[in-house]
């Protein structure tokens, strides 16, 4: 084991909706059934400002470090043959416990890492989980109900850039709703076909002729508040929306007649849910899948490193430029080239 040092380097949340500090602290001991992963990089997402702003659901208790999702090398287990088998491999992490990816060493259960490529970077690894499992599941949603065209809003996110190109290229057409000129242009680059502004006057009647000729009858809602609506009321009798994210920080509104009678349902999406759900084989055959395609269709943008040092002004800086890719903190403090 490479590990000899009894403290490292964090960003710790002590209470729930308290600012992040940075500080020293012990080095968590996996339990059994988990592993310590030495962490190369952990990206910053709106489920992790959601946690730190206390509007997530979660079990970590306090104090905690913050981050979801990363990738790293596992330099210990806590027992278990799995744990055992993992030391020493590259890994992309979900780490549901206390000890999260914004620290120098994180722990996570066994079963929630996936060996990672060598071709695969650190820094695209570190997004293997969130973004492009929630693509897979959506796309299976759509299929299931057989749908050929959904709308999407917060289109120019970095799930909605791969929603682009792995529905197109599995036949299902993305109607891309963005709330700015430029989301537009960063949209027609991934050959995205069509865009909406929905601060353009004419943008409701434009949506609504769009839903009505591709027959448009689910909506993933990233944005909720007023959009969830509006969105809904330009989509054909009988649509669904699927409400997995609140970036307005507000909830939904809608027109109740909508829902009695034009039959139009709401629902929501959490992927730790969705993921409950999968049998073994089926999530063992969907971990292959998206392996194949994190270099390609489930690709991240990555704009920026920082160090943990930077902690709260990182945050701060992912949150203003949302749209031009991904923050990683890079607690070990190795570069890599961007979007390697
Ligand atoms: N439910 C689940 O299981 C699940 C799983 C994965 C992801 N998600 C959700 O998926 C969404 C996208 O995640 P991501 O990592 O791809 O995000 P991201 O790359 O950080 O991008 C966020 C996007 O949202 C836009 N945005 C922010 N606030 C907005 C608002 N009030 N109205 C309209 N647009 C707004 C940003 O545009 P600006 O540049 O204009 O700010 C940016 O384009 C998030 O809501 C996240 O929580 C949910």
């Amino acid at each position: 084991m490479e590990q000899q040092k009894k403290t490292m380097k964090a960003l710790v949340l002590e209470e729930p909706k308290k600012p992040i500090v940075f500080k020293e602290i012990e080095i968590p001991t996996p339990k059994s059934g988990q592993v310590l992963v030495k962490v190369e990089s952990a990206p910053i997402n709106p489920s992790d400002l959601a946690f730190l702003q206390g509007h997530y659901s979660s079990n970590k208790g306090y104090p905690c470090v913050p981050g979801f999702e990363g990738s790293g090398v596992v330099i210990s287990s806590g027992g278990g043959i799995l744990g055992w088998s993992l030391v020493g491999k590259r890994v992309a992490i979900a780490a549901q416990t206390q000890w999260g990816t914004y620290a120098e060493y994180c722990v996570a259960d066994a079963n929630s890492v996936l060996p990672l490529p060598d071709e695969v970077s650190f820094n695209q690894g570190a997004c293997t989980f969130v973004n492009p499992l929630t693509v897979i599941a959506m796309l299976q949603i759509v299929q299931e109900a057989n749908v050929k065209t959904v709308v999407h809003s917060a289109a120019a996110s970095a799930l909605g850039k791969m929603m682009v190109r792995y529905f197109q290229d599995n036949g299902v057409q993305v109607i891309n709703v963005v709330r700015r000129a430029e989301q537009v242009e960063i949209l027609k680059k991934e050959g995205a076909q069509h865009i909406l502004d929905s601060t353009q006057e004419d943008f409701d009647e434009k949506l609504k002729a769009l839903c009505t000729s591709l027959n448009a009858t689910i909506f993933f809602d990233a944005v909720a508040g007023e959009l969830t609506g509006r969105v809904l009321r330009c989509m054909p009798n009988k649509s669904t929306v699927y409400v997995y994210g609140g970036l307005s920080l507000s909830g939904s509104v809608l027109d109740p007649s909508d829902l009695i009678f034009r039959k139009q349902t709401v629902t929501g999406f959490w992927l730790t849910e969705w993921l409950k759900n999968k049998n073994i084989v089926s999530l063992l055959f969907l971990l292959k899948k998206l392996k194949g395609l994190l270099l390609s269709q489930l690709k991240t943008d990555i704009q920026r490193e920082a160090c943990l040092e930077e902690g709260i002004n990182a945050v701060k800086f992912y949150t203003s430029n949302m749209s031009k890719g991904k923050v990683v903190f890079k607690p070990q403090n190795r570069q890599e080239k961007q979007n390697e």
